[in-house]
């Protein structure tokens, strides 16, 4: 079911383990001027949810986050073939089958100043028993003042099963808006972290989406500059 958050933004969940723990993930759904839809992240899309995504516009793109958030990303482009699906590089060894129409950081991508990205350059996870490139690519949705993260930090609070709050306590990431102890294991570059979120804080958002947790309404800049005060010092 898509939810509005904000002016031409949308949201739609899905239950979603990872490591074994209830996560949740989430899509966002954002409209442009020309009628055309954009889907960052897309989750699995079933009659219903196609039915209110077309009701809003047309999908012209279907955008693979980072190098994680892959999954559906052949049933969404089987059921949106004229869209364009935009990756990080990495994706196509993830994803023989999709085809992909430009990749982030090799290609121009341009969304008319609507949308705007970078690369989360330096961001890292580790997933036992190594340590994995994530190609994070955030977003940033003026018209709503929102940002738009997806594994670059989380936000779990008490909607979450007990299993997911007392994990999430644990690696430092319940009821506060920032990676987790595997994010900051991994991280190695802590310069280019620095930069990313500098030009992220540059942007003038009020509200932060992120794939696992729930959205942040009030403060979110303030918050996400907190949750990176680890890696900036
Ligand atoms: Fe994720």
């Amino acid at each position: 079911m898509l939810k509005q958050v904000g002016h031409c933004i949308w949201v739609a969940e899905q239950p979603l383990k990872f490591l074994g723990l209830p996560v949740g993930t989430r899509m966002t759904v954002i409209l442009r001027s020309d009628n055309s839809l954009l889907l960052i992240s897309p989750i699995k899309i079933d009659a219903n949810l196609k039915q209110q995504i077309d009701s809003l516009g047309t999908v012209k793109y279907i955008i693979a986050p980072n190098l994680f958030h892959h999954l559906y990303l052949e049933n969404c482009q089987q059921i949106y073939p004229q869209a364009e699906l935009i990756a990080p590089p990495g994706i196509e060894s993830k994803q023989p089958k999709i085809t992909i129409s430009q990749t982030f950081e090799r290609d121009k991508i341009d969304f008319n100043g609507e949308v705007e990205y970078i690369p989360f350059k330096g961001f890292q996870v580790y997933i036992p028993p190594k340590i994995a490139t994530v190609n994070e690519i955030v977003f940033f949705h003026p018209s709503s003042q929102t940002l738009i993260l997806t594994d670059s930090a989380f936000n779990f609070d008490r909607n979450f099963p007990l299993i997911t709050q007392l994990a999430a306590r644990i690696l430092g990431c319940y009821q506060s808006l920032q990676p987790s102890l595997l994010e900051k294991i991994a991280i190695r570059d802590k310069e280019a972290i620095s930069k990313s979120i500098s030009r992220i804080l540059a942007w003038n958002f009020q509200r932060v989406i992120m794939a696992h947790g729930n959205i942040v309404e009030k403060n979110a800049k303030e918050k996400l500059a907190a949750g990176y005060e680890w890696f900036l010092s």
